[in-house]
């Protein structure tokens, strides 16, 4: 891995690692809740398995988990849509995609992910799809997000969704959503027991 970007990995590690010590009073709106390193791993495996290069992901904060897909994706011409609706955390974000020399192929959409999503999907051209999503912002409205992000991500593309499993206050809204998945039978889906439990769904039919 590029130097420059491990750096940037490490020290939001650090970060992330002090926020869940709970030693800091960090404001709930200033807190990174990022994927664990593992969760980035698997991402950054993903993407390389399936030669992704068009990424969108919803939840983006301080860029942890887009510095992962950045990485897997960089040698490849890729490209990263990302959406996140607090300025403070998108400053931050850019200055670690700054640090990091990934900030040319990375494009930050200020917003709510439903307008964002509902832009896209109306902005969408015959042939103008994503393979590969990462779905981890607020979990009320989850069910709407994948639905309309599905129809966008390519046959064969992956969508992952982080939080299956914890925190526990999740689990009402995580189990409506894996039930919606099951009914779906243009998909195939799997929850496994990484991180905080990644959904790892692959589109297999339109
Ligand atoms: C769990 S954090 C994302 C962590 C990030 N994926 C990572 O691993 O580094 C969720 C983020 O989604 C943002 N968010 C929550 N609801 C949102 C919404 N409706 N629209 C856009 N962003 C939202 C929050 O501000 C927060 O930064």
């Amino acid at each position: 891995m590029m130097k420059q970007i491990r750096d940037v990995l490490e020290k939001l590690e650090e970060q992330s690692t002090l926020e869940k010590s709970k030693k800091f009073n960090i404001a709930p709106e200033d807190r990174m809740l990022a994927i664990t390193k593992e969760t980035g791993e698997l991402l950054n495996m993903i993407l390389r398995l399936t030669n992704a290069k068009r990424v969108l992901e919803i939840g983006m904060s301080v860029g942890y988990s887009t510095l992962w897909c950045a990485e897997a994706i960089r040698d490849v011409s890729g490209q990263i849509v990302t959406v996140e609706k607090n300025p403070a955390k998108i400053k931050r974000a850019k200055e670690n995609f700054q640090n990091a020399g990934v900030d040319d192929f990375i494009k930050i959409k200020q917003g709510f992910a439903m307008d964002v999503l509902k832009e896209l999907n109306m902005q969408k051209q015959h042939g103008d799809f994503f393979d590969f999503v990462l779905i981890d912002a607020d979990k009320e409205n989850i069910v709407e997000y994948f639905d309309l992000i599905f129809p966008m991500v390519s046959v064969g593309g992956v969508i992952i969704t982080d939080n299956m499993l914890y925190p526990e206050k999740y689990r009402q809204d995580m189990k409506l959503f894996s039930d919606h998945l099951k009914q779906n039978p243009k998909l195939r889906t799997i929850t496994t027991p990484v991180g905080n439990g990644e959904e790892i769904t692959m589109k297999l039919a339109s």
